[in-house]
């Protein structure tokens, strides 16, 4: 069988990255606060920013084009020069899994240290098995999940991203006006599963930060 031709992962990483490196800006801001020993990505697609700042990622998506992405030797160039853009020192290690997030993982139970959940689902619902005591969940609301983490009384509000122009940074401060409903009660398990998303809340960050306690 003839083989495969390698992929161009600058090109094709670079077609989903349409907003050019806001991830790196998003994962920079959580790396000023967290060094977390391993990381775990379910739904990540090609997002691997998280790889510029930690050194042992997991990555799990069901998409079929993810896993020649994350096979090819380029990707690990591609990473290095994203380390070398950002004065970051070389080494880490990639893994992805190509996998429904919602069946059980290759991965032990309160392995990892940081779980990141972006438009991906209810990942937190999902996954936060994974997630080592004082461990911590970067999770936006986007699809309901940050409301569905919300509802888990393990789950401690830590901390919100906002964006400040380009750049994004976590705030610890007011924590209890992030949350809040706009009208009407807070959401439950069965009206976030039923409407796919969070209520309308009267701050919205771009994300928020969770603590396993
Ligand atoms: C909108 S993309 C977001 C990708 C990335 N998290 C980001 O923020 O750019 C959603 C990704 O989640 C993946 N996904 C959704 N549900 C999933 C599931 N149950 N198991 C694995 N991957 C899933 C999709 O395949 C897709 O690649």
């Amino acid at each position: 069988m003839p083989k495969a031709k390698p992929q161009d992962v600058a090109r094709f990483h670079a077609e989903y990255d349409t907003q050019k490196d806001h991830r790196l800006r998003l994962f920079g801001a959580i790396a000023k606060l967290l060094e977390p020993a391993s990381v775990l990505y379910p739904g990540s697609y090609v997002d691997i920013a998280p790889s510029v700042f930690f050194d042992e990622v997991r990555y799990v998506d069901s998409d079929k084009r993810a896993p020649r992405f994350f096979e090819q030797p380029a990707l690990s160039e591609l990473i290095a020069d994203k380390r070398t853009q950002l004065q970051r020192p070389m080494g880490g290690r990639v893994s992805f899994e190509s996998r429904d997030y919602r069946t059980v993982l290759s991965i032990p139970d309160q392995s990892v240290a940081l779980l990141i959940s972006l438009y991906a689902g209810f990942v937190s619902e999902h996954c936060t098995r994974y997630l080592a005591p004082g461990g911590h969940l970067l999770v936006n609301d986007s699809h309901g999940d940050a409301s569905m983490a919300s509802l888990d009384a393990e789950m401690r509000l830590v901390g919100v991203v906002l964006e400040d122009g380009l750049e994004y940074r976590v705030s610890t401060e007011e924590l209890e006006a992030y949350l809040v409903p706009k009208r009407g009660p807070g959401p439950s398990r069965e009206s976030l599963h039923r409407e796919g998303r969070g209520p309308n809340y009267t701050r919205k960050p771009f994300a928020y930060l969770f603590q396993l306690v």
